[in-house]
Order: C-alpha cells, then sequence, then structure tokens
C-alpha cells in the first residue's frame, strides 16, 4: 500500500506539474492576410515551431489567417492598441505610420532578390527596425513578398501606354499611388481583403502583387492577363505589439526575434520556389503570361515619383540603398 501511495503521490504530483505548465503557455495571436497555403504562412508555421520549441510550450501561437483579423493597415492599428500579437505584412500600409519605410516602397529601387534581402539584413534594414520602434510598433525581422507584377482583365500589357486608363488597385500606400499615377493609370488604393470581389465585379480592372500572392488568391479566377513587370520589389515585415512586447523578459524577447528571423527564412525560402514554379501554375489555369516585357519605358515613366518622394522625404536612404547597389 505504501508503494502504491507514493506512485500515487507522484503521479498526482506530475499531473499538476503539467496542469501548471499548460496554464502557464501564453497564448499569442499572429495574423495575415493571405491563405492557410501561402508563403505568409509558411512563415507562420515556421515561427510557431521555432518560438514554441525555444520557450519550451510556455506559448503557444494561434494563426489567423485570410485577413480574418481585418486588411494589413487595420491589423497594424491593431497591434498598436494592443487587440494583435503579431503580424506578418507587406510594407504597404507601413509608411502610413513609419514614413521612413517608403523608400522600401519605390518603383525599381531593387535589381533582385539578392540585393534586396542583402539591404534589408543590413545596417539599413536595422535601421529600419529601429525607427518602426518609435512608432509604437515592434520591428522583429524583415521577411518577404516579392517582386510585384500587373494582372488585368482588359489586355495584354508590354508597355505603360497599354496601362493608360486601368483602373489598377494599389495598395493604400502613396509611393505606389504615384507610380500608377505616372505610369497613366488609374490607381484605386484599396485593402486587400476587398479585392477579390472588387476584381469580380470590374469596380477595379487590375491589381499589382507579387507570384506568391497572385497562386495563393487564385487571381486566374478573375484576371486573364499577367505581365511581368516587376515594378517594384515588395518587402514583408513581422510585426509585434509593444503591450504585448514590453511584458516580456528579455530571454523571451530574443526568442521573439530568433523565431522571426526563422521565419522569415522559411517565407524567402518558399518565394524563391514560387518564383521558380509559379508562373506555369498559372498559365496552367489559363492566364495569358507577357514574360518578355521592355521595362526601360516603365522605369522612364516613374521617374517622377522619385523627385515627388525626395522633396516629401528627403534623398540619404535613398542614396545609401543606391550606394549598395
Ligand atoms: O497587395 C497587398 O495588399 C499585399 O501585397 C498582400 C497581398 C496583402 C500581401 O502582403
Amino acid at each position: 500500500r505504501t508503494i502504491s501511495t507514493a506512485i500515487g503521490t507522484v503521479t498526482a504530483a506530475a499531473l499538476a506539474g503539467m496542469a501548471v505548465q499548460a496554464q502557464a503557455a501564453q497564448e499569442i495571436t499572429l495574423g495575415h492576410t493571405l491563405s492557410a497555403t501561402s508563403h505568409y504562412a509558411v512563415g507562420a508555421q515556421a515561427f510557431k515551431e521555432r518560438l514554441e520549441e525555444l520557450s519550451d510550450g510556455a506559448f503557444t501561437v494561434n494563426e489567423h489567417t485570410s485577413g480574418s483579423l481585418g486588411g494589413e493597415r487595420e491589423m497594424i492599428e491593431g497591434l498598436q492598441i494592443g487587440t494583435v500579437d503579431l503580424v506578418i505584412t507587406s510594407t504597404g500600409p507601413l509608411g502610413n505610420f513609419v514614413p521612413e519605410t517608403y523608400v522600401l516602397d519605390l518603383p525599381f529601387l531593387f535589381e533582385d532578390y539578392d540585393q534586396a534581402r542583402c539591404v534589408l539584413d543590413g545596417e539599413l534594414g536595422d535601421e529600419l527596425l529601429g525607427k518602426i520602434g518609435e512608432h509604437d510598433l515592434v520591428g522583429l525581422a524583415w521577411t518577404e513578398n516579392g517582386f510585384r507584377h500587373l494582372t488585368n482583365s482588359r489586355r495584354e500589357v508590354l508597355s505603360p501606354a497599354d496601362a493608360e486608363g486601368l483602373r489598377v488597385r494599389t495598395m493604400e500606400n502613396e509611393v505606389h499611388q504615384e507610380a500608377f499615377r505616372q505610369l497613366g493609370a488609374r490607381p484605386t488604393p484599396m485593402a486587400f481583403p476587398e479585392l477579390f470581389t472588387a476584381l469580380q465585379q470590374g469596380t477595379v480592372d487590375g491589381q499589382e502583387n507579387p507570384i506568391t500572392v497572385i497562386v495563393a488568391t487564385n487571381f486566374w479566377e478573375v484576371q486573364d492577363h499577367l505581365s511581368l513587370t516587376g515594378h517594384v520589389y515588395s518587402p514583408a515585415i513581422m510585426l509585434g505589439s509593444p503591450i504585448m512586447f514590453d511584458g516580456l523578459s528579455e530571454e523571451e524577447q530574443e526568442w521573439f526575434r530568433e523565431a522571426a528571423r526563422a521565419s522569415a527564412e522559411a517565407t524567402r525560402a518558399e518565394v524563391s520556389r514560387l518564383e521558380e514554379e509559379g508562373v506555369a501554375l498559372l498559365e496552367e489555369n489559363g492566364m495569358t503570361v507577357q514574360t518578355d516585357i521592355d521595362i526601360a519605358p516603365f522605369q522612364e515613366a516613374v521617374q517622377p515619383a522619385y523627385e515627388i518622394f525626395t522633396s516629401q522625404h528627403g534623398s540619404e536612404m535613398l542614396e545609401r540603398i543606391q550606394a549598395e547597389a
């Protein structure tokens, strides 16, 4: 009886220990606007795995996909008031909160993925993460959306003249809107969760997003033409709420940063994979894809957007990025 009592006591203690551990697990809400099969979801799962492993289960991560917590701008506001803990977002709406990041949204700024990743992982990327910290947000790591291309339901676009008059949904980003104005298109800013219906109903003719997003959102159902303009590199970022993050110990904060870096690595690998395989998939689904675009006339057409940008935001950051090219 003594042995069975002892075993009973040990089992009860173990169960009580597990209950305490389960109770102590802090639930982290992570939101993004893309589907559960997207590159953002790949990044969210990598973050979850790494954080849960580093913290030995002290944190659990609940991923909310497809804009179920709202559009990117709304979710960033949610971080500031503490209704969301973490968000993976493009820089699209970020300049409205942290104007210093607008420089990253200039068209044709980066030539390729290597250059963009190198800048974001270097001194300038770190400096911008620091600036984000001055605006009631925590910049955890730069991740990736991809080079953006133009789709539309009206016609093949091979030159700026073909884009003339097209109603193109843009992100809620003044630099992108200006670039599309300069191209002669009619930029229509809109939150991403409203976009599919707007394309379906013909409220807008086209939109622009990376291959990753065009694949993840089945845009072939509402868009016939894709032009690989690669007109802007679209960085993404994992942002945290200061209300959640400031409550963590230094060690815990480092777990979050490390998990965010693991998330960025997984996302970038998925972006690279889809850059290789995505176009064939879009063609199989009926899109006509213009791969051979002469981008020089597009670059020339958007040049005034640079002048407007520097008159409003200065040229220091821009020159540093160009010097790294
Ligand atoms: O087009 C956008 O708003 C963004 O590229 C998206 C699809 C929400 C990903 O960040």
